[in-house]
């Protein structure tokens, strides 16, 4: 028998009643992949309150790679627990803070002496980036890029790029950001092709220094080594090379945001290790924390050093639960080869997908370093015009039958997979079954329809 079990139409009846509680209690504007109400979740897989089991894609966005209610994280959130659960470390600091800070400063890459930060959510992470980034350069601008996602709040709203449904109706926002095209090949906003383009997405940063703001006006330039939200795009191997060394030519930082891309989801600890670049600052999160809310700026030690006492910090930032769990998190990555299975699992999923683009269509492009995989879908495979309404009925297809999986990219077209690294290949294929199958019904337009078995 496999993981998946589904025993009542999709949404069940609890998790209809829970929803129309949900609706009367909480804003609209907080919205769900999918509409059951999970009890449980354990390694890969997790169950909804009516009973029913589903296969898990999403890992709470890319929360999960070491795998749900892992016994070593749980131990030791629970050996905290029993110690104490918050004092606040600015006010009575504690050892296992100190400690996640050096094991980050060694992990992340750059051979140079760093200093770690903790906060709470990406968000807030990418916000103390650009607080130090400024302190440090004392300058103001920064230049993130199109189909960027870094966060909810004001700035990071600022340094996104998706307008529906993340900025429309929310400005203004925070000054001295600047836009430039990222390397999204199968959409090149230059219509060029790699590799006769030379990267010029990368090399234009220098025209942009010279039409756009001085680079004496910037502290850094914000990236992701693999879009997230936008799509799961990953540019070529120069391009991050390119820009770095333009940056650094004029003084300006290069931050990685690497909260969806890190914590070895494309094979690699940190996704700038595959393109050798050592940023001066790498922001983490989500799978850090093992399923608590924790995240991570790390940089070199004299740009982190930049804001003064008390510049820094936040209530219950770098909580002694989080810490904890962090802790187990990185003593999982050393002990398992949870980097050898990301590509395993990456590996399974491409050789599916491409078998899928040759038959259907509708898939445009099949991307992804590692376990970080995605397909992109089209109305055509020769004008690529997005496909968000099929992207949509494919969702929502794999939760009816078992599988959760998540959406993705600028015009909402891209399946991506952020599947626990501790999937079997069992797991692994059964999903992809639902998937193909989803696949199968959109592109036939047959109904949608949950059957209970
Ligand atoms: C690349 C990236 N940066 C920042 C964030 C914001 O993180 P959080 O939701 O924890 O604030 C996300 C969230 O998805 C992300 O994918």
């Amino acid at each position: 028998m496999g993981t998946i079990q589904i025993k009542t139409t999709i949404p069940g009846p609890k998790s209809k009643a829970l929803a129309e509680r949900r609706d009367h209690a909480v804003p609209r504007g907080l919205s769900h992949g999918t509409p059951v109400y999970v009890a449980k979740a354990e390694d890969a897989w997790l169950e909804d309150v009516d009973g029913n089991r589903y296969i898990d894609f999403a890992g709470g966005i890319g929360c999960i790679n070491v795998g749900h209610r892992r016994e070593p994280v749980i131990a030791a959130i629970r050996e905290q627990l029993d110690r104490y659960l918050h004092t606040c470390v600015q006010v009575t600091p504690y050892e296992n803070y100190v400690r996640l800070a050096e094991r980050m400063n060694q992990v992340t890459p750059g051979r140079f002496p760093k200093k770690t930060l903790f906060v709470n959510s990406g968000a807030e992470a990418i916000e103390n980036a650009v607080k130090i980034a400024r302190a440090h350069t004392g300058r103001p601008g920064i230049i993130a890029f199109e189909d960027a996602f870094h966060g909810r709040t004001m700035m990071t709203l600022a340094l996104t790029s998706k307008t529906h449904p993340y900025k429309a109706g929310f400005a203004p926002f925070p000054s001295d950001v600047y836009r430039i095209p990222y390397a999204y090949c199968y959409r090149c906003s230059y219509s060029l092709k790699y590799p006769s383009c030379d990267v010029f997405c990368a090399r234009h940063l220098e025209d942009t220094f010279k039409r756009v703001v001085a680079s004496e006006e910037v502290a850094a330039v914000i990236a992701e080594p693999v879009l997230g939200e936008g799509g799961f795009v990953v540019p070529p191997k120069e391009f991050f090379r390119i820009l770095i060394d333009i940056c650094h030519k004029h003084g300006v930082l290069f931050i990685a945001d690497e909260v969806q891309s890190g914590f070895g989801r494309t094979g690699k600890l940190f996704a700038s290790e595959h393109y050798g670049i050592e940023p001066d600052i790498v922001v983490t999160a989500k799978s850090l924390g093992g399923g608590l809310p924790l995240a991570a700026v790390t940089g070199r030690a004299e740009i982190m050093d930049a804001p003064g006492p008390g510049g820094l910090g936040g209530t219950f930032a770098g909580n002694p639960l989080s810490c904890a769990a962090a802790l187990a998190v990185l003593d999982l990555f050393e002990r398992e080869n949870l980097l050898a299975r990301a590509n395993e699992l990456g590996n399974r999923f491409q050789e599916r997908a491409r078998e899928w683009q040759e038959r259907w269509s509708m898939i445009g492009d099949v991307r992804g370093l590692g376990g970080m995989q995605a397909i992109e879908l089209v109305q055509s495979a020769e004008k690529r015009e997005p496909a968000p309404e099929e992207t949509k009925q494919i969702v929502q297809y794999c939760y009816e039958h078992g599988l959760i999986v998540l959406s993705a990219g600028s015009y909402s077209n891209v399946i991506r997979v952020l599947v626990p690294l501790v999937a079997s290949d069992a797991q692994m294929d059964e999903g992809l079954d639902v998937l193909e199958a989803a696949l199968q019904a959109v592109s036939e337009k047959k109904a949608v329809v949950a059957q209970p078995v």
